[in-house]
């Protein structure tokens, strides 16, 4: 239960991954013209940053210089306007990167989320669920940042620099060269900081989400922590968690602000140096006042860019680890999938039958004789007959299930229904003949009729009879508003034997041929007991049903009862058979009725 503290396995993606663009390249595709469009306003944003200390010179060298008032007038007015202008700019930029994240987002998520939801669920055996939704969440975020932010701020930084550069150069190669002296040591303070202090951050992030994914969990199970008195265990955990989160944290933040606070004297010492070296131009008549001015400006403009550039680099790592975790889901092919050209199956007819089926949920499948969950698994449903599963708990009975249904497939054997082999019929075909009541009843936050109907369309009078034949109404009169009442996760807000008979109601209201029901082991008060009873006998009638149940007392008048051990059939037959053979069966059935 307790996390250690390596939880977040956060790789670091490469600083620029080739192969990695060109598969996400295809992704960002459907918003070329978009990106496209936001590039041209931010060249014309990096642009319009250029002129402030051009139009400063201006000002000092030809208008004031010149006594010219009415053109520093016409200069000042133009410099309002520029002002304006930016500001403008920088919206409507602003406003392009926003509606082209968000539509980038939604559409990843949409894809990563809908194949996800093809795939098998062995998968989702082996992926803990808050892991899954933080890629789902987190990944795309981060691929969304790469392709507006990061991009941008990269091209922006490069086209600032660039220009500026290009200005100095061309105002006066030789205060140029004095400013190029110093930045190489710019450039080396942010390589470091990059290289040293970054990493701590990293660290941090991850100490941080091992504290909010613990804090997650100990609040999920807040009771059980509770009734075993294990607060003190679980403070002490959080300490631990938070101390060493400081550990690192307090290290990164000091480092992080000496290095601003080299930076900003470094930024001093450039514009000493420019004044002095510029200044001495300016005496000798080699450099006019305002292109000084315009130097000192476009220094105090350079660390911008070269900070968000180094600032970016990281988010491009993230983005590239983030991309390959995507590409992870999205490279994963399901297992069970319809077989081209799988054929339909419009009724039930006849029967289903397990011919010695062989199952592992693990990779080592048949390694081992221990290995297998089922064993020479056969049986026959015949059409309108009910056959019961009953047996231990690990014994294998859901496996059987799991495995009707394809959410897994066999390794050997053969599972038919009308003499067909299941896995030559389309799934969705396969698993709408059959109503699944499960074992750990599911209800998602939501009203009782979503959770009826899951969304498709019942008609009003086949949910009410639903209702009606499994005592629901009992349930619905108590709930405020009846089917339209809201539901609290996993509905919180009802017994758990009503929660069993609104999945009853569930099963039967789309009124399958085939009924399978999944017993839950849980006891029930013995009103609620004679309810899911009467439920049980109801849903059954006239139904083709396979009945996994632990209360033996629903299965007495099954037309067949399987006894599940270990993975293999021990006992089959009819209740009075079973007795009086006097195996496992008759002893089950001592132990509950005497
Ligand atoms: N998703 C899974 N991945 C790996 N092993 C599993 C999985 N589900 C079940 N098993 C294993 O398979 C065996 C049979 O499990 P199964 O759920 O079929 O038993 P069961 O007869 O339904 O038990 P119960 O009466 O408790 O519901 C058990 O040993 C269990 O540990
Ligand atoms: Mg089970």
């Amino acid at each position: 239960m307790w996390h250690d503290d390596s939880i977040e396995d956060l790789p670091v993606g490469k600083l620029y991954d080739g192969r990695m663009l060109k598969r996400l390249l295809p992704l960002v595709a459907p918003f070329r013209a978009r990106i496209l469009a936001a590039g041209l306003v931010l060249l014309a944003s990096s642009g319009l940053a250029l002129l402030p200390p051009l139009l400063l010179r201006r000002a000092i060298d030809v208008d004031i210089a010149g006594r010219d008032f009415h053109g520093l007038l016409f200069t000042a007015a133009a410099f309002v306007l520029l002002q304006a202008g930016t500001a403008g700019v920088g919206f409507l930029l602003q406003v392009a990167l926003e509606s082209l994240g968000v539509r980038m987002v939604s559409a990843l998520k949409q894809r990563l989320f809908g194949h996800m939801l093809g795939l098998d669920a062995a998968y989702f055996d082996r992926f803990a669920t808050g892991k899954l939704i933080a890629r789902v969440e987190s990944d795309t975020e981060a691929i969304r940042r790469l392709f507006t932010s990061t991009m941008f701020t990269l091209l922006g930084s490069l086209v600032s620099l660039i220009g500026m550069v290009a200005v100095m150069a061309s105002v006066s190669w030789r205060l140029f060269q004095a400013v190029a002296a110093i930045l190489p040591v710019i450039v080396l303070l942010t390589v470091l900081y990059q290289r040293k202090v970054r990493p701590l951050f990293a660290v941090v992030r991850r100490k941080y989400a091992g504290i909010v994914g613990f804090l997650t969990e100990m609040v999920q199970g807040v009771r059980v922590v509770q009734a075993f008195s294990r607060e003190p265990a679980v403070d002490r955990r959080l300490r631990e968690l938070n101390a060493s989160m400081l550990k690192t944290q307090l290290p990164s933040e000091i480092l992080s602000m000496g290095f601003f606070s080299l930076m900003g004297v470094f930024e001093i010492i450039g514009l000493a140096v420019i004044l002095f070296a510029g200044g001495g131009m300016v005496a000798a008549g080699a450099l006019t006042i305002g292109s000084l001015v315009l130097f000192l400006g476009y220094l105090r403009q350079f660390f911008g860019p070269v900070y968000a550039f180094s600032e970016q680099v990281n988010v491009m790592q993230r983005a590239f680890a983030a991309a390959d975790r995507v590409f992870q889901i999205l490279d994963l092919r399901p297992q069970v999938v319809d077989k081209p050209g799988a054929a339909a199956w419009p009724a039930f007819a006849e029967a289903i039958e397990f011919r010695n089926v062989f199952f592992s949920y693990g990779e080592r499948a048949g390694q081992q004789e221990r290995d297998w969950v089922l064993k020479d698994i056969c049986f026959r449903v015949g059409k309108g007959q009910k056959v019961a599963l009953v047996g231990a708990t690990g014994g294998g009975k859901t496996s059987v299930i799991n495995l009707l249904l394809r959410f897994y497939d066999a390794q050997q054997g053969a599972i038919t229904v009308d003499g067909r082999d299941i896995r030559d019929i389309a799934i969705a075909d396969l698993r709408r003949k059959f109503g699944l009541v499960l074992q750990d009843v599911f209800l998602f936050p939501g009203t009782v009729r979503e959770n009826l109907t899951l969304g498709t369309e019942i008609a009003e009078d086949r949910l009410l009879k639903a209702a009606e034949i499994l005592g629901l109404k009992r349930i619905l009169r108590k709930l405020p508003q009846g089917l339209e009442s809201e539901l609290a996760e996993r509905g919180a807000n009802l017994s758990q034997g009503e929660r069993q008979l609104m999945s009853f109601a569930r099963a039967l209201a789309f009124d399958p041929q085939i009924l399978i029901l999944d017993e839950a082991t849980s006891s029930v008060d013995p009103r609620s007991e004679r309810l899911i009873q009467a439920g049980i006998r109801r849903l059954l009638k006239g139904r083709t049903a396979i009945i996994i149940a632990h209360r033996l007392s629903t299965i007495l008048d099954a037309d067949r009862i399987l006894v599940v051990h270990k993975g293999r059939i021990a006992e089959s037959g009819t209740h009075e058979e079973l007795m009086e053979k006097n195996g496992y069966y008759a002893k089950l059935y001592r132990i509950q009725f005497t």
